[in-house]
């Protein structure tokens, strides 16, 4: 094998390599304004993510409810609907874009919410899906915190 032919083998293995580590690790993000991570989508994307995070609000809201009314079968329900059964089917194109701790984090939400349902199912004690609840909503401030969603330009 000649010098040339190596050095292209390198090259490829390079470009193989970063395209992996940009797809799968990093994701496609720019440091936005406000010191926050933006993660840029296209408009069908970042709607796709905006509604999962409605999902997750509206059962944070009914299960604040069904504690305070003493409703575990209303507490079971509304965290099952936001499990991992539930988790939105994500399109290849889309899952590349994301940073993997951005996955991690979303993916950890939804393996809550279903503990959050399992425990209400066993212990039936609504003070302590109400303090799981809290614990899991820690999430969602880390997440805000770290991450936004940006729009791709369209020229
Ligand atoms: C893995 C990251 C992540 C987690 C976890 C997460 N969110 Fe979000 N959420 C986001 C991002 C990013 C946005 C867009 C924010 C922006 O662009 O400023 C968002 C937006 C939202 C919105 C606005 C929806 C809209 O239609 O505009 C709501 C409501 C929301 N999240 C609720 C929640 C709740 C409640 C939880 C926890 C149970 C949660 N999110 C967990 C990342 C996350």
């Amino acid at each position: 094998m000649n010098k040339l032919s190596l050095s292209i083998i390198f090259f490829l293995l390079f470009v193989i390599i970063f395209g992996a580590y940009k797809f799968i690790y990093q994701g496609n993000v720019v440091t936005a304004d406000d010191g926050r991570t933006a993660i840029v989508l296209t408009g069908t994307e970042k709607d796709l993510i905006l509604e999962e995070m409605r999902g997750f609000l509206s059962a944070a809201q009914q299960i604040v409810q069904a504690v305070s009314n003493g409703e575990i079968d209303k507490i079971i329900i509304a965290a099952k609907k936001v499990g991992k059964a539930a988790q939105a089917e994500v399109p290849v194109s889309l899952v590349g874009k994301l940073p993997m701790a951005f996955k991690k984090l979303g993916f950890d939400t939804h393996v809550k919410f279903d503990e959050l349902a399992m425990d209400a199912q066993d212990m039936e004690d609504k003070e302590q899906s109400l303090k799981l609840l809290g614990q899991l909503m820690q999430n969602c401030v880390a997440c805000h915190a770290a991450y936004r969603l940006d729009l791709e330009k369209t020229n």
